[in-house]
């Protein structure tokens, strides 16, 4: 988890943190190759304290969505409900922009 939150730049400029998994840690450390199966990334959205949404990424096994890199995505509001989720096209048009494998990271 980030240590501190800040403000987004793809996420309606809102405060956020960012958590990722353990296969998902090392190449989002390094931030470069592919992303293995299970890597799973999230971003929390907050307004104040008050957590406003949940965002998911996770990489799905080879086939799921082979044109945008097998994300399947996913988006929540604060009490949990799903907004969004799989090939979400919305996630993909500004991710498939990303540096490494659909993900932005953490700037320096
Ligand atoms: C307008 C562009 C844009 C859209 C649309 C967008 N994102 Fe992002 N996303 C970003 C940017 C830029 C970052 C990098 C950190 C930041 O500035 O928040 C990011 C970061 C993330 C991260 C953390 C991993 C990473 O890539 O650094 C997750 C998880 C995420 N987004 C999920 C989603 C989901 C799910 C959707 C669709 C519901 C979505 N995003 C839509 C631009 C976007």
């Amino acid at each position: 988890m980030t240590d501190a939150p800040f403000k987004s730049k793809g996420h309606g400029n809102m405060m956020v943190h960012d958590w990722v998994n353990s296969r998902a840690l090392a190449t989002f450390r390094a931030k470069k190759g592919s992303y293995v199966p299970g890597a799973a990334l999230a971003k929390t959205g907050w307004k104040g304290d008050t957590l406003k949404k949940v965002w998911l990424m996770e990489k799905r096994g080879s086939g799921y969505d082979k044109e945008n890199g097998d994300w399947w995505y996913a988006q929540l509001n604060a009490a949990g409900k799903v907004e969004k989720a799989g090939k979400a096209s919305g996630c993909i048009d500004c991710h498939g922009g990303a540096d490494n494998d659909y993900v932005f990271g953490l700037k320096k």
